[in-house]
């Protein structure tokens, strides 16, 4: 695995690998886990090549955010990616890629103030404008994200349509631990009564989804039924518990036509998110999310 820091080499060497091969892309923010490990095999499997990147994101945290304690573990990612099998690693400094003066950013709007975007002003505005920045830099055919970060995959979709770029993105479903719990880097932050107590946002989602097999489809009892699930922790502050269009992330009222149903807490000082995709009941078809009533037991 050949490791870049700087824009300008990583450009020249992913034109001159596309010359010959298809080339996948997986950002992250580095503290990889398995769910990131499964968009590298993913990718693997599409393309014939695959960058990844690690780079903590300064601009999508907002002051006071976890920006300072995001968990950082560089060497031991750089090792899982290259047993993953992946060819290219960009790591750049904040200086490289937000160079004194810089100040053009992307901004999708409406989606942009939703869900996460509602609660962390400005995230998605740094979202955005890292992801256009390494689409310009690596300019992969696919990129692959995880669907834990379902509204962060609305807005890319919408910030790839709108600016053109052409690069397809690969939603990959959410890898979860043994229990329920969704992988996800800053679980290494929680401490371990933490980790117990943040296995209520997949109750939450369970307790809709079992509503949901029972043939309840509207959203204000499957949001109730979630909401039940978080009082019975006053420890847990709920930001959100919400039924929505997956595209467009906007409330609906009922979810026979599909669904994003998705969760956010602060669990101690640590914010998690969760979620499952409900797809249209046309056709007698109920998806949720795969593997999520299967693989976990809560
Ligand atoms: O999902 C993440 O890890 C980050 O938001 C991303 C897409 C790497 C942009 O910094």
């Amino acid at each position: 695995m050949q490791i870049i820091t700087t824009a300008r080499e990583m450009q020249q060497v992913c034109r001159a690998l596309k010359m010959s091969r298809t080339l996948g892309f997986v950002p992250t923010m580095g503290a990889l886990h398995d769910g990131h490990l499964s968009l590298v095999e993913r990718a693997l499997a599409e393309c014939d090549a695959v960058a990844a990147s690690i780079f903590v994101n300064p601009t999508q945290f907002a002051p006071g955010e976890d920006y300072e304690i995001y968990p950082r573990s560089f060497e031991d990612d750089c090792a899982k990616l290259e047993a993953a099998g992946t060819t290219l690693l960009f790591a750049p400094s904040a200086e490289e890629m937000y160079p004194a003066g810089a100040t053009t950013f992307v901004e999708v709007a409406g989606l942009g103030d939703r869900l996460d975007g509602a609660s962390r002003p400005g995230h998605f505005r740094g979202v955005a404008t890292v992801v256009a920045k390494l689409f310009h830099i690596v300019g992969p055919e696919r990129a692959y994200f995880g669907q834990k970060d379902a509204a962060q995959v609305a807005v890319l979709r919408a910030m790839i349509r709108d600016l053109n770029f052409p690069v397809q993105l690969v939603a990959c479903p959410i890898v979860r631990e043994r229990d329920g719990l969704a992988m996800s880097s800053r679980n290494r932050n929680l401490s371990a009564s933490d980790r117990g107590r943040a296995l209520i946002l997949h109750r939450a989602l369970h307790a809709a989804s079992k509503l949901l097999e029972r043939g309840e489809t509207r959203a204000e009892a499957l949001r109730r039924a979630m909401l039940e699930v978080f009082a019975s922790d006053a420890e847990v502050r709920v930001d959100y518990a919400a039924i929505v269009d997956p595209s467009t992330l906007l409330p609906i009222a009922d979810t026979s036509e599909g669904a994003l149903i998705a969760v956010a807490a602060w669990v101690g000082s640590t914010r998690l998110i969760d979620n499952i995709v409900i797809e249209s009941l046309r056709e007698d078809k109920l998806v949720l999310e795969s593997h999520f009533m299967e693989e976990t037991h809560v």
